[in-house]
């Protein structure tokens, strides 16, 4: 799951890893080429059923493959100091081994293809921003921000930009070259601001918000643009240097990031059932990566487990309509993987997929059931019935159940945007559990759902086995009922409410661009 960012504006998201290069599915042999073929007695399956396959999901196995992860996340440390998954990583190159072999270990059953794209992937590993004798406390350096020059501190005047810094006209003619450039937030992405304070010869920029809290923003995936490294400010902290500028006061100040920003390759795994009508698919994902900060078991091991075990059950019975499985990368970079995925399927092959389930973070410690309120008027047609699924399966539990935003904070977002019916349950990332919430799930209001998100503390522990297994059986049950028939469910129709949603939408992943 993407972070929460309150005062995020609009979007408009050009995906550019996903239209610069395309690359074909590769498909490979799976065991199925070499197993002998049966003429005489082909093995028959029963048709799947919810309870059957509800009934095969068990805490013990889905504990045994968070132990596992964990392990493998411990892969990353030479590199990293502590255990993380995120792309590049050797955690996550072996999260993908470990899915691709466990898929491949369940024979002919399914269809296994890697889809390799490219991924920006940057770390931030140290930064200071002094201005005049303060060292600010809100300084934070955008996502995918370059260094200040080879690395070291710099030295220069600070500048007031006019306006937002959207136009190179904003910035003083007489731009004193090496200075930092003080830009205010809003009107155009941070990378916009970046480039132009680049252009104007500046060594660092500093964006500050039109509000008193800090800005955590990133500068976007775009690799024709040449960035300055650059820090976001909360309004508070920027306030009394905006004055003093305005007064022609001279500040100057020292900025220091070391970061790197490369280039790398990921992989999204797709497992296709053989059996079942592939015109009419039934798709599911989860993401394989964490953040580099820590092993994200339940962000998104849980989702990853849950899928794999899934799979593995499905494997029992036989199937009308064809599942599709997805294990996503770079979703914790902005929602790569699923965004190249959507964006590079042909039309034909868009209109087989009847709906897409996003499964992403399922066992907070704090958790609640939260169902994402996808409704067809916002979304495309069918989304609302996937919802209503949900909204069942809790009720007939006996389970109490939340709706919370659809807003695109995860990997359904570019399913939505190009018209495939879509929606998801979660447990809760860094949002507070409120009172209300507290005497309907259990666990602490006033509390984040998950207090370890996106930390090094997200690991076995994190994980509620109560939470984990229910919304596994849930799992189950959208995959069994969809497999064996999408009677009741609206065939699919024109995009014609993405336009709607891409307007509503705040966010694109997690960071803000703007
Ligand atoms: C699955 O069902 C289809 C349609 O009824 C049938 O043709 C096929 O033989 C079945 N396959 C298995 C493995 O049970
Ligand atoms: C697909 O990815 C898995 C896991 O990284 C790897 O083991 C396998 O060799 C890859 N296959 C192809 C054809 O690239
Ligand atoms: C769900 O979304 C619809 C709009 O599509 C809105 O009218 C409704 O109030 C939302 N419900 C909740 C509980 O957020
Ligand atoms: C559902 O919420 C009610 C309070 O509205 C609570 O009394 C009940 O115990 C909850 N049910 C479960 C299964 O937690
Ligand atoms: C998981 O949640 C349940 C229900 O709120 C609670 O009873 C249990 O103690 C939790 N388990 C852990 C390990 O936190």
């Amino acid at each position: 799951m993407a972070p929460i960012l309150q005062h995020s504006l609009l979007l408009s998201v050009t995906v550019a890893t996903a239209t610069a290069i395309q690359i074909p599915f590769l498909s490979f042999p799976t065991s199925h080429d070499q197993a002998p073929i049966d003429v005489a007695k082909p093995e028959t399956k029963p048709l799947v059923d919810s309870s059957e396959l509800q009934d095969l999901i068990s805490g013990d196995r889905l504990m045994a493959r968070a132990k596992k992860l964990y392990e493998i996340a411990k892969l990353g440390e030479p590199e990293f100091n502590h255990p993380t998954r995120v792309i590049g990583s050797d955690g996550h190159l072996a999260t993908l081994a470990y899915i691709h072999d466990t898929i491949l270990a369940l024979g002919d059953y399914y269809t296994l293809s890697n889809q390799s794209f490219p991924a920006v992937s940057g770390n931030v590993y140290e930064y200071r921003l002094v201005l005049g004798d303060e060292v600010l406390k809100s300084a934070a350096p955008m996502g995918l921000t370059p260094a200040t020059k080879n690395k070291q501190p710099v030295h220069g005047d600070l500048v007031l930009v006019d306006n937002e810094g959207c136009e190179q006209s904003d910035f003083p003619k007489d731009f004193p070259k090496g200075g930092i450039a003080f830009i205010k937030r809003g009107i155009c992405p941070f990378g916009t601001k970046s480039t132009n304070a680049y252009k104007a010869g500046a060594s660092v920029a500093v964006v500050y918000n039109y509000e008193k809290d800090p800005v955590q923003g990133t500068l976007g995936n775009d690799l024709s643009e040449h960035h300055v490294a650059t820090f976001g400010l909360s309004g508070a902290e920027a306030a009394p240097f905006i004055k003093k500028l305005e007064k022609k006061e001279k500040v100057d100040g020292i900025a220091y990031i070391d970061a790197d920003v490369n280039i790398i390759r990921t992989a999204n795994i797709i497992a296709q059932t053989t059996l079942g009508d592939p015109e009419n698919c039934v798709m599911l994902g989860a993401h394989s990566d964490s953040v580099a900060e820590g092993p994200g078991i339940n962000d998104d091991g849980s989702g990853t487990i849950s899928l794999l075990e899934v799979a593995t059950q499905l494997t029992k019975f036989n199937v009308s309509n064809c599942v599709r499985f997805a294990w996503w990368a770079g979703e914790e970079e902005g929602l790569l993987g699923s965004d190249y995925y959507v964006y590079s399927l042909p039309e034909a092959d868009n209109k087989k997929i009847r709906l897409f389930m996003d499964y992403d973070m399922m066992a907070s410690p704090n958790f609640a059931y939260q169902i994402y309120n996808a409704t067809n008027a916002r979304n495309p047609t069918g989304s609302e019935e996937l919802r209503d699924l949900y909204i069942d399966w809790y009720e007939q539990q006996g389970l109490n159940y939340t709706f919370i935003p659809f807003d695109g904070r995860s990997d359904y977002d570019g399913f939505i945007r190009n018209g495939i019916p879509g929606g998801g349950i979660a447990t809760g990332a860094e949002g507070i559990k409120t009172k209300e919430e507290q005497k309907v799930f259990g666990g602490k209001a006033g509390d984040w759902y998950d207090p370890c998100y996106h930390q090094l503390c997200d690991d076995v522990g994190n994980l509620n086995m109560t939470a984990f297994v229910v919304n596994t059986k849930l799992i189950a049950h959208s995959v069994a009922t969809y497999a064996r028939s999408f009677k009741g469910f609206p065939e699919r129709t024109d995009a014609a409410l993405a336009g709607m949603y891409e307007a509503e939408t705040k966010y694109h992943g997690g960071r803000v661009f703007w």
